[in-house]
């Protein structure tokens, strides 16, 4: 297994958020971990990308292995190097005040200037372009004058430079149109089956996520309570019920 988180647990202070979960993602698998708001998937990303920021919980028990080794005590600017991962987080969070393409070059900056990375981070930077030509259009815009859409294209785009090749991105359908949505999932699709790309992605939205994913978890206030297949997952009388409308 790629990913391995064995009976986690985090918190908040003394609120205990995830309750001691287990999941696993292959690599070159599409994995999607559904549930409501409040659910604890936000505080499952940000605690496997170990980022130091004040918002992130405390793990308080349980391992999280890469390749059958704890990252428990990975330093996170490790894991960028090492191209381990990459996050898409929740509210996208890109620099307003920056282009598109100063945006895509400062989520480059942690690979090691030498020829071959920068042939090698050109070659990316097509590849972005490639995959969401708006943003090429678009790439001498500040960051804030971009449309919801256009900033969640820039937000995979940023994870793509980092050249990572497994992404873990947190709500990409919020806040787009129907549409773009789907745009953004065949996009992300298309890195997975062209590039092999490793992706888990958590969503609300549980009826385009198992459409989307091969397996799938269901994580409701800090524990898994379902798992399996997403034909299997969509067709459950309980998922239904609670998460898709039915
Ligand atoms: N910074 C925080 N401080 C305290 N509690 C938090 C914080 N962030 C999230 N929580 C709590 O942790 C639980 C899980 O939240 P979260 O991981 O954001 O859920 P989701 O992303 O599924 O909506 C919720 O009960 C939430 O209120
Ligand atoms: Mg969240």
């Amino acid at each position: 297994m790629l990913l391995e988180v064995q009976n986690l647990k985090v918190s908040y202070g003394n609120i205990e958020a995830l309750h001691g979960i287990s999941f696993s993602v292959d690599r070159g698998e599409i994995v999607t971990l559904i549930g409501a708001n409040g659910a604890g998937k936000t505080s499952t990303l940000l605690s496997l990308a170990r980022l130091p920021r004040p918002e992130a919980p405390t793990v308080t028990g349980g391992d999280i292995l890469y390749n059958g080794q704890s990252i428990l005590k990975t330093e996170p600017h490790v894991l960028i190097q090492k191209r381990m991962l990459a996050l898409v987080p929740e509210g996208r969070h890109i620099f307003g005040n920056l282009t598109v393409l100063e945006n895509l070059q400062m989520a480059a900056s942690s690979r090691k200037r030498d020829a071959g990375n920068i042939a090698e981070t050109d070659e990316t930077e097509s590849l972005v372009y490639d995959l969401f030509p708006r943003l090429y259009e678009r790439r001498k815009q500040r960051g804030e004058l971009l449309s919801g859409g256009e900033q969640q294209m820039l937000a995979v785009g940023r994870a793509l430079m980092t050249g990572a090749d497994f992404i873990m991105l947190d709500e990409p359908s919020m806040g787009l149109a129907p549409k773009l949505m789907q745009e953004m999932f065949r996009v992300l699709k298309q890195l997975n089956y062209q590039r092999n790309m490793t992706i888990l992605v958590v969503e609300q939205n549980a009826r385009v996520a198992l459409k989307f994913a091969d397996r799938g978890y269901v994580l409701n206030t800090g524990e898994i309570i379902a798992s399996g297949a997403s034909e299997e997952l969509a067709a459950n009388p309980d998922v239904q019920k609670a998460y898709l409308g039915g």
